[in-house]
């Protein structure tokens, strides 16, 4: 069976690079992306093609190459669900805020909200894709929902995970490690629609690296592949303060250690907590499910990684306070980086929020700058945490358009994102701005430190 028309609910992070791949590397299939959140859809749709709503490098460029050509973006849900053989679903399956599972399991209201509506619209057979992350045998409930509120159409289900990293979407998309397909490879009807989607990807993956499994085990991949990489995360970071304790060198350590070909280099940074819409949803995630099986030391295993990284995060907001002299109210303190990390507009879970709602309980005054986030976003994120009203956030916290401005005036400045800029700043600059003493703490290990020191800076690293 060959794929002539994909839809793809949700025209987010993962969404739009994925689908934008798709088209660029199958011209003949049509591409078709659709949201319920006009404004998104607009960016999308933009005249000048810098604008979309997601920055990730290099994917305006392959926007420009398929859009309008085979790639679409639209609010038209249904006249694209109507069109498709294939369906990804792509939507956010955030941490739930209410009811059973608060806190823990994954809100499934809108993967439910779209398995509903394909299930009213769809007057053919479709292959219904999860492109998001779910809980182990959503599967099976979406099956359900399909197969009883339909009309009487075949619906295959299959599990195709993102395993894109925000900031390097696009090149993780055109030489993916692999690409996992889960389907119900038993029957014939599952084997042909998990062809299907090989065939797509074949169009530019080496055919060794597609990997089909059954549903479960791909969607349990998913879980299992966040949960090792941010516990990778956690362990470095609670080596970082026992660095700091012992005269050890974190950087250091992890060189040594991630020169063992067992252990590998990657994700063995460490930093003030790792952030993004996915690692602590999708472990809190794993944690409900393992609790929900009765499996309470591997829920509490996998916790621990979450702690961890809370920990480091209040850690260092306590150390900023501690070093100027124990008191933070009324000091200006610059916090360089407001998204997650570096190359991404993306500001999810991001370690910065957490540092600037301490240090503003601590009545510190906050100036921010990031090259790639937006006013409103900073205020939306600060505001969600409800700590304070709206109008106190306003108050108290000030959105800067350079690095320099940010530090008129300041006690301290705080690098919570490692955007290359960062490095290249003109220091010396940035120091004849701010009070004396000039603190600086560098929350992510990218500034160096003897040169900072020589230019006067009381200079503090995580890890050192
Ligand atoms: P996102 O929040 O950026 O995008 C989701 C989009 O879906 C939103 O624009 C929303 O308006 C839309 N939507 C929700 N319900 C809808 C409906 N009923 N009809 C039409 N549109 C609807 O989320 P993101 O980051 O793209 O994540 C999507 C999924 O992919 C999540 O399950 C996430 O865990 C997973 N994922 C995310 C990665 C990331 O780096 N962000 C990486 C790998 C997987």
């Amino acid at each position: 069976m060959k794929i002539k028309n994909i839809c793809c609910i949700g025209a987010g992070y993962v969404g739009g690079p994925t689908m934008a791949v798709i088209a660029q590397k199958c011209p003949e299939i049509n591409v078709t992306v659709v949201d319920i959140n006009e404004e998104r859809i607009k960016a999308w749709n933009d005249e000048d093609v810098e604008n979309i709503p997601i920055y990730e490098p290099g994917l305006s460029n392959v926007v420009k190459e398929a859009r309008d050509r085979n790639l679409f973006f639209s609010t038209d849900v249904d006249a694209a669900i109507d069109k498709a053989d294939m369906i990804f679903i792509s939507v956010n399956t955030p941490t739930k805020t209410y009811g059973i599972g608060k806190g823990m399991a994954a809100d499934l209201k809108y993967i439910e909200l779209c398995a509903r509506q394909i299930a009213r619209v769809s007057k053919t057979d479709k292959i219904v894709v999860e492109k998001s992350t779910l809980p182990v045998r959503t599967a099976e409930a979406l099956k359900n929902i399909l197969d009883n509120t339909g009309n009487g159409v075949n619906y295959q289900i299959l599990s195709n995970p993102e395993f894109l990293a925000e900031g390097t979407a696009v090149d993780d998309l055109m030489n993916p490690d692999r690409v996992l397909i889960g389907g119900d490879i038993d029957t014939t009807e599952g084997k042909k629609a998990v062809d299907a989607l090989v065939d797509v990807y074949a169009h530019w993956v080496p055919r060794e690296k597609l990997l089909t499994t059954n549903v479960w085990s791909s969607e349990l991949s998913k879980l299992t592949a966040n949960a090792f990489l941010a516990q990778r995360v956690s362990s470095i970071n609670a080596m970082s303060e026992l660095c700091e304790k012992t005269g050890a060198d974190v950087n250091e350590v992890s060189k040594a250690v991630g020169m063992d070909s067992r252990i590998g280099s990657k994700f063995l940074k460490s930093s003030v907590g790792f952030g993004g819409s996915c690692f602590q949803k999708d472990i809190l995630n794993l944690v409900y499910i393992s609790k929900s099986f009765g499996l309470h030391e591997v829920a509490d295993y996998w916790e621990q990684v979450i702690l961890m990284n809370d920990h480091q995060k209040r850690r260092f907001a306590a150390k900023i306070v501690q070093t100027l002299f124990n008191t933070v109210s009324g000091k200006k303190i610059a916090l360089l980086g407001w998204a997650f990390k570096k190359d991404t507009n993306d500001t999810r879970e991001s370690a910065a929020i957490y540092v600037a709602d301490y240090l503003l309980n601590e009545q510190a005054e906050i100036v921010v700058y990031d090259p790639k986030v937006k006013t409103e976003q900073i205020y939306a994120d600060l505001d969600y945490l409800n700590t304070r009203s709206s109008e106190e956030n306003k108050a108290k916290v000030k959105v800067v358009n350079t690095a320099y401005e940010s530090a008129k005036g300041a006690h301290a400045i705080a690098v919570l994102t490692e955007w290359d800029e960062f490095k290249d700043l003109d220091w010396e600059k940035i120091y004849k701005e701010m009070l004396k003493p000039a603190f600086l703490f560098d929350g992510r290990r990218l500034l160096e430190r003897s040169t900072k020191e020589k230019i006067g800076f009381e200079f503090y690293a995580i890890g050192s």
